[in-house]
């Protein structure tokens, strides 16, 4: 007699981002500018994905359509079981706190306080107490490397080490999707190359799935999976 097949889980067959006939335009003026255009993509959880094309060929817009961060003006996205097209501005703000970390160009760290006041912000904005919050921070930052730098403001810091907070700062609610918009844009090859293998390790580890948006050619050598953008539209392949 023949046994059935063991169902796989399904958080392995269903993709971490569905994405289906994305666009996206504004409207300059009389103007309309088509931003992203009829993008579908899937992206598996654990999976270290690229999206790669020149300035203005749409990553950013394509980050916070993912990112709930803006509405799609035309198809569908799903992320970590969360329909955005749909979803409420509530359900819109619980899914950007709970679901996704945000990762950017000029680390955007509030400059009058210090590093793990930075890092503990989410948990805060997630009704975490003060105490507790602070102290998840610090194991984070100690992990990273950067225990020693934890009262430190961001402009006592190198560009390097706040993009590292910023990172903690993303990962610290344990979010499944990290969103990072050319992370690396801001610092030299060494502190690239730190950035991009840490958020390489962070997809190994299985906890995250991680986007990042460049325009360097040469950062795709680490990841799982290359989106390729052209003028709004994705490339074949
Ligand atoms: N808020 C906006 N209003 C009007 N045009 C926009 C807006 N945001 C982006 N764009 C336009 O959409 C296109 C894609 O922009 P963007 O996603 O920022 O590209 P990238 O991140 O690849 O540089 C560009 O032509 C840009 O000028
Ligand atoms: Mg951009």
């Amino acid at each position: 007699m023949d046994t059935p097949p063991v169902p796989r889980p399904l958080v392995d067959v269903v993709p971490l981002v569905r994405a289906e006939g994305l666009s996206r335009h504004y409207t300059r003026g009389s103007e309309i500018v088509d931003a992203l255009a009829d993008i579908t993509l899937d992206i598996p959880r654990g999976a270290f994905a690229v999206v790669l094309g020149p300035s203005g060929c749409g990553k950013s817009t394509l980050l916070h359509l993912l990112g709930g961060i803006e509405r799609p003006s035309q198809g569908a996205v799903t992320v970590d079981g969360v329909s955005l097209e749909r979803a409420s501005e509530a359900e819109l703000t619980r899914f950007r706190r709970r679901s996704v970390g945000f990762i950017f160009q000029f680390y955007n760290l509030l400059p009058f306080i210090s590093a793990d006041e930075n890092v503990a912000l989410p948990l805060l904005a997630v009704g975490q107490a003060r105490a507790d919050a602070l102290r998840a921070a610090r194991a984070i930052l100690d992990q990273m490397g950067l225990g020693a730098r934890r009262g430190h403001r961001p402009a006592e810091l190198s560009g390097g080490e706040q993009q590292r907070v910023a990172i903690a700062r993303a990962i610290i609610t344990r979010p499944p999707l990290i969103l990072a918009d050319e992370p690396t844009g801001d610092l030299d090859a060494a502190g690239a190359e730190a950035v991009v293998s840490m958020l390489r390790d962070l997809a190994r580890d299985g906890q995250h799935t991680i986007v990042m948006a460049t325009h360097n050619q040469r950062l795709v050598q680490a990841s799982d999976q290359v989106i390729r953008l052209s003028s709004g539209r994705r490339e074949p392949r």
